[in-house]
């Protein structure tokens, strides 16, 4: 797909900008710059709330995050300088714009079925494309276009990524081990991660892709109230948090909490249908 400048004709003056695929059908770019790819029947999906990408893009000006984040370019970067490069669920597109100031020859592709996660992603990075998509309802991308994908925190759709990745391309994932924010989960209720995840990660990527390697990023942050109240509002426990703002309340005005998060890359398997 490229973007392509309509004439300027008076009665298509509302539309800016659009997206023309090969069969001739046409996508508009919204106002805040992101093209709505979502087809077929309405989704169930909606990801993540306005609320939740504040507080996410709050709590990552703060900067606790940029060992995780550094890890996951260096990891990328160490195997694709150029080419597109894809972030499935990329929320605020803070991982991908810092995957592509480390690739000056690469593109990227935010993709998220959130709005307000596409509205920021469309400001993320000048290299940034922005795309409203379910990733669990197929890519909207060719066979074989992507030189790397990423999923940090997010969802995989392992097959579809298979797919969509070069024979030589590569997929980073960053999962939370079960010992991330382990300090906050007991005193503010929150969802405890999966002891089983990892072994499930693997099993769902068994089939489309092959592990390379895998390291681990295990820090202390130093917190005071109001990141850790970023924290809860941006993660799946922000759906449960009236109590949780009153135990907030409780804690220390400063807290140590673990950043812990495995960082695994996978190249497609032999044999991946494209
Ligand atoms: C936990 S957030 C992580 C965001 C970002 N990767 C980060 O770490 O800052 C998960 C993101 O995945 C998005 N998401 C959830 N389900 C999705 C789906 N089916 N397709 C695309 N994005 C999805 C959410 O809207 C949200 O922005």
């Amino acid at each position: 797909m490229r973007a392509q400048r309509v004439p300027e004709e008076p009665e298509l003056e509302a539309y800016d900008r659009v997206l023309r695929c090969g069969y001739g059908h046409s996508f508009d770019i919204a106002r805040q710059g992101y093209v709505s790819l979502l087809t077929g029947a309405s989704t169930k999906m909606t990801g993540d709330t306005a609320a939740m990408l504040d507080a996410r893009a709050a709590f990552q000006r703060g900067g606790h995050f940029i060992p995780i984040a550094d890890a996951v370019t260096h990891t990328m970067t160490a195997c694709v300088r150029a080419g597109a490069v894809l972030e499935v669920g990329a929320g605020t597109g803070y991982y991908l714009a810092r995957v592509l100031d480390a690739t000056p020859q690469a593109l990227g592709i935010a993709l998220d079925v959130a709005k307000p996660a596409v509205r920021r992603c469309a400001r993320a990075h000048p290299r940034a494309a922005a795309v409203l998509a379910d990733a669990w309802r197929g890519l909207p991308l060719r066979d074989g276009a992507l030189a790397g994908a990423l999923s940090v925190f997010a969802p995989r759709n392992p097959g579809e990524v298979a797919r969509a990745l070069a024979p030589d391309g590569r997929f980073v994932v960053a999962t939370p081990t079960e010992r991330h924010l382990g300090e906050l989960i007991d005193p503010l209720s929150m969802v405890r991660v999966d002891p089983d995840k990892d072994r499930r990660l693997d099993a769902a990527m068994a089939g489309h892709f092959e592990p390379v390697e895998q390291r681990l990023v295990e820090y202390p942050m130093a917190l005071d109230r109001a990141e850790v109240a970023h924290i809860v509002g941006m993660g799946p426990s922000a759906h449960h948090t009236t109590a949780a703002d009153e135990r907030l309340t409780g804690l220390p005005q400063t807290l140590e909490v673990t950043a812990s998060v495995l960082v695994s890359t996978y190249r497609p398997a032999v044999g991946t249908v494209r």
